[in-house]
């Protein structure tokens, strides 16, 4: 069984694509939405709540994590193998082999939440990878409330994004980095923003395909906790404004249990 961590619920759009991607495989999910969001929330923080929402899964039968969350990654993506007992997926190293692989001119733009971006994780795993990579950075803190609160076609949420993208664009970069789940949902927005000629790259799609390429579903049993039915989530708080958000998130009525 594949064991799916993430701040919120964001993280189901990667369980909406690995479930297309991996017919037959078990998931099971876990969101750590009483602490939600983790963008702005302290290192040490989201580094015991992510290690305590990946042990929960682990606990239920998952035989591998991914950290379907950028800021998890970026805070405790390189060290979180050393705490659990399965394999880890993180984020920040398949992203940034795409992206490299996507630019012609190795000038990057990454956004991301205010963690993300203070930790410096992307910046160093694109420089690590190729130090001639030119990489500039911005937090984009206002965007994951404006789309959860559904303002995502609002003049206003337009007007900060423009904002947030223009030092992206003044420095011409060729490559775009949307380091957070949230911003899939406003890719539309994205794009004429920050000019169709540079590379817009899809992370969740990127971990997807890094994901079903190790082939091992076939591998994963289905466990108890999970039973028949094909995916299981917990949530560490449940309301109904998440409830309705978790199916709009995975496209379909969705169970959420609350630990
Ligand atoms: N899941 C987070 C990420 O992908 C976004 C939401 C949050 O700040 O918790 O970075």
């Amino acid at each position: 069984m594949i064991g799916i961590f993430d701040s919120g619920i964001s993280g189901l759009l990667l369980l909406e694509k690995l479930e297309s991607l991996l017919p037959g495989c078990p998931f099971i999910y876990y969101g750590d939405s009483a602490y939600a969001p983790y963008g702005a929330k302290p290192p040490e923080v989201i580094s015991e709540r992510s290690r305590a929402g990946c042990n929960f899964l682990i606990n239920r039968g998952a035989e591998i994590i991914v950290l379907a969350c950028h800021t998890t990654s970026a805070v405790i993506g390189q060290t979180m193998h050393r705490h659990l007992s399965v394999p880890v997926i993180e984020m920040i190293q398949p992203v940034v082999k795409e992206a490299i692989a996507a630019s012609d001119g190795k000038r990057f733009g990454v956004i991301g939440t205010k963690t993300t971006i203070e930790s410096g994780a992307y910046q160093t795993a694109l420089k690590g990878l190729d130090d001639s990579c030119v990489v500039h950075a911005k937090a984009c803190p206002l965007l994951v409330p404006l789309i959860e609160e559904g303002w995502r076609n609002k003049r206003e949420t337009k007007m900060i994004l423009r904002r947030y993208l223009r030092p992206l664009k003044l420095m011409q970069v060729d490559t775009l980095l949307p380091a957070c789940n949230h911003y899939q949902l406003i890719y539309s927005l994205i794009r004429p923003r920050i000019g169709k000629k540079v590379h817009l790259i899809d992370p969740l799609a990127t971990l997807a395909a890094e994901i079903s390429s190790l082939a091992f579903p076939q591998n994963f049993a289905v466990s108890e906790s999970v039973g028949r039915q094909r995916h299981r989530c917990f949530v560490t708080s449940r309301t109904e404004y998440l409830e309705k958000s978790a199916n709009y998130y995975f496209n379909q009525p969705l169970k959420l249990t609350q630990v």
